[in-house]
């Protein structure tokens, strides 16, 4: 293929998606936002420019498709949506590149058998709709009724945002896919690894597991001049000591997991007054099921810790995404094609989430990453080199021709 041309159009179509949804310069498209529908109507446009046919399923999953000869599916994309203040490459480089390889394989006049689609997933990171992976899960035929009673951060129903964006809630069913024979997501590192080992090419093996709680601190509001030191029940001051000790506590006992303390909220927030509870958002993930009950059970003993000093606590543990295995057989066509290609290339878990750790449970789904620029993602300066996008996007095109047929 031709130099780094392809790589360089996608980083210009990124450019192009990222500049049209920002809200007061930063990137947040969050599912059935504004926002949201701008990246739709842009991709909607290169979906048709490249003759692949446009469509959006009941819960707001866009499709490209090129159509094959035979009953059949083969998937590539990845999320549409961003993280608050989030980057132009995390989620929307696997959506572009997979609209720019079907392009092309069309007009190379390319007939698969099996169809070839992209898909752009709704809210894979849950910055409105906490539990996440919502397109996925409809996919799979995971969400349910009672999932669509989800309130999201605008105090909203996940079905009532479905509704006023223009969506059938009532059709959920319909977004079910049962034809699908392989998926393939292409995804940024979002980690240093193949940019420190010189790498072009990460396969993903394994997806760690991830569990998420909220915890309420709950201390006695006060006067922040008239009550002494001594005398003050502060959950701002216990929040801050329990962090440092989880933290400690799991980086001793614990050294494969992360935790991550990303959403505080004081109550009633203002700088006079002693609070009366902090609430916090957790984020903990490790390789599987087993190990993150183990590090539960940290996370419960330096709670603890701030009970005996007298604060009332409440943890809620209320989202769980298991860990997952890829697909053996989808690895070894993409490993196939390195060797062939002679790529530099590495076998690597992932400690992100992705919308394949949903998918592999239902369909056989491998990922492949591209290096980040020095591992910064979740980010507005999250970057990958065009090369190594065009070196993504040219796997790919040989990995879903292999396997449409
Ligand atoms: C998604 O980006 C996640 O790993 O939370
Ligand atoms: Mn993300
Ligand atoms: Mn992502």
């Amino acid at each position: 293929m031709m130099g780094n041309e392809a790589g360089l159009k996608i980083e210009e179509m990124l450019c192009q998606l990222a500049d049209a949804t920002r809200i007061d310069g930063e990137i947040w498209r969050a599912a059935y936002t504004p926002e949201d529908r701008i990246a739709k109507n842009i991709l909607r446009e290169w979906i048709e420019e490249q003759g692949l046919e446009y469509r959006e399923d009941a819960i707001g999953n866009v499709y490209g498709r090129l159509p094959g000869t035979k009953p059949g599916t083969v998937l590539t994309g990845s999320h549409l949506d961003t993280v608050k203040n989030g980057g132009k490459y995390d989620g929307a480089l696997g959506v572009v590149t997979g609209v720019a390889a079907l392009g092309y394989l069309k007009q190379s006049g390319y007939v698969p058998k099996h169809s070839l689609e992209v898909v752009g997933l709704m809210e894979e990171e849950g910055s409105c709709f906490a539990s996440g992976c919502q397109g996925s899960r409809a996919i799979c035929g995971t969400l349910k009724e009672e999932d669509l009673e989800e309130v999201g951060r605008d105090g909203v129903t996940l079905r009532e945002a479905l509704l006023s964006a223009g969506y059938q809630p009532e059709a959920l069913k319909s977004a079910k896919r049962d034809d699908i024979r392989a998926i393939v997501e292409l995804h940024i590192e979002q980690g240093p690894v193949l940019e420190s080992e010189q790498k072009q090419i990460g396969i993903v093996d394994s997806i760690v597991g991830i569990f998420n709680y909220e915890l309420t601190i709950q201390g006695s509001q006060n006067h922040a001049g008239t009550t002494s030191m001594p005398l003050r029940h502060d959950p701002v001051v216990a929040a801050a000591k329990f962090i440092t000790e989880s933290t400690r506590q799991m980086m001793e006992q614990a050294p494969s997991a992360t935790l991550t303390y990303g959403m505080l909220q004081v109550f009633p927030g203002m700088q006079n007054v002693i609070a009366d509870h902090v609430d916090l958002r957790i984020d903990m993930r490790d390789g599987s099921e087993e190990a993150l009950l183990q590090d539960e059970v940290i996370l419960k003993r330096a709670l603890e810790s701030i009970e005996r000093k007298g604060f009332k606590t409440r943890l809620s543990k209320n989202h769980c995404l298991a860990s997952a295995q890829m697909d053996p057989n989808v690895i070894q066509v993409i490993e196939r094609h390195c060797k062939e290609k002679q790529l530099a290339y590495k076998h690597m878990n992932s400690g992100a989430g992705h919308d394949s750790m949903v998918f592999g449970k239902h369909f056989p789904t491998a990922m492949i990453f591209v290096p980040s620029i020095r591992g910064i993602s979740h980010n507005p300066a999250e970057a990958t080199a065009a090369a190594d996008i065009q070196t993504g996007f040219e796997l790919l095109c040989d990995v879903l021709k292999e396997l449409s047929e």
